[in-house]
């Protein structure tokens, strides 16, 4: 219903922000580090009319090679008690054919990242990411590698390290000669070492960020009758888990790769204290559920704040302070 009523609002410019906002990453240029996470806007819809909420950049999909129906209804619940949301959807999506229509219509310039991921029933889903590089390169000004949906089952094995070297090989071989920078999603349930290996091996490939992180198959302690229900738990109890899952990428890369902070963000304060934990971009989503519309505006305006207070003439000069 919001996608539906989104496109129904008439075209407008994006704010203006206040160039203290602005940060270079992969060598993009975002007006804004508050970005929307993938899969609010699963087939390009309407990046335009979220850039015009105020977001500095959208990441659209996650879009596989062919169309799917994702899992059976209801898969999608509310935990209003906690300020959460779990989801088991299994990447529905139209497909990568259509979402690239949608994409190469747009006039209007923003960043827009493409997640990409593997069909369900695929027989080789290395190959899917090679093919979804190859198709949705040519609109993405970054792509999304997303091998940590817990709800494709298998797919989170492609973190181990053997498998990421192939695919990570593969995708790059198939990112043409000035193809768009090439970021990798990761889950924040990782055992020990899992990090450090996925640091060494993404710095390696030359991936040129890491998004830490997607929903968490943990269940910390929850109010909701919901609580129960299978799939990624997203919103306010991924909070703590995300942002040490961003501090341990910080501290086995060093800053050595540009990290991507998502999971729990609901506020200016969750937003800084990502940015000083190492993040250089912020990206959110479950959180619109419970905050409104307004939120990416207002999560722009207190970091300009913070920055201001804090004496700091950028985002760059913040990331990594803590
Ligand atoms: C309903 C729903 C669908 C999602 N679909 C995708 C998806 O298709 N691809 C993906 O990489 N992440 C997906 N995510 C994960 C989000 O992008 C994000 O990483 C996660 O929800 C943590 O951020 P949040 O707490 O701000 O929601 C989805 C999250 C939700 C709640």
């Amino acid at each position: 219903m919001t996608i539906g009523a989104l496109k129904l609002l008439p075209p407008r410019s994006p704010p203006d922000f206040p160039d203290s906002l602005a940060i270079d990453v992969a060598g993009l240029h975002f007006p804004s580090p508050v970005g929307l996470a993938a899969g609010f806007d699963k087939d390009a819809e309407v990046p335009d009319a979220m850039l015009v909420l105020g977001f500095g950049f959208v990441e659209v999909g996650t879009v596989t090679p062919l169309p799917q129906a994702g899992n059976p209804k209801p898969r999608l619940f509310r935990l209003a008690e906690d300020q959460a949301v779990i989801n088991r959807m299994g990447f529905n999506n139209a497909g990568q054919a259509a979402a690239i229509e949608r994409l190469r219509r747009r006039k209007r310039r923003g960043i827009i990242g493409v997640n990409i991921g593997a069909n369900k029933d695929s027989a080789d889903r290395i190959a899917d990411y090679a093919a979804g590089v190859r198709t949705m390169a040519p609109v993405a000004d970054y792509l999304a590698i997303n091998i940590s949906s817990p709800n494709t089952p298998g797919l989170r094995g492609l973190q181990d390290e053997g498998a990421l070297v192939e695919l990570l090989g593969e995708v790059r071989e198939a990112r043409a000669e000035g193809g768009p920078p090439i970021f990798l999603k990761v889950a924040p349930d990782l055992e020990t070492g899992d990090t450090e290996r996925i640091v060494r091996v993404a710095i390696d490939m030359k991936i040129d960020a890491l998004i830490v992180a997607n929903t968490t198959v943990s269940r910390p302690p929850l109010k909701s009758r919901f609580a129960g229900e299978a799939g990624g738990l997203s919103g306010a109890p991924l909070k703590p888990f995300a942002l040490q899952a961003l501090r341990n990428f910080r501290v086995a890369s060093g800053g050595a790769i540009p990290l991507i902070a998502a999971g729990g963000i609901a506020g200016a304060n969750d937003a800084w204290e990502r940015i000083c934990a190492g993040a250089s971009l912020v990206q959110l989503y479950s959180a619109l559920v419970y905050e409104g519309p307004g939120l990416a505006r207002r999560i722009a305006d207190g970091l300009a704040e913070r920055l201001r207070r804090s004496g700091m003439a950028s985002i760059a000069e913040a990331v990594g302070t803590e």
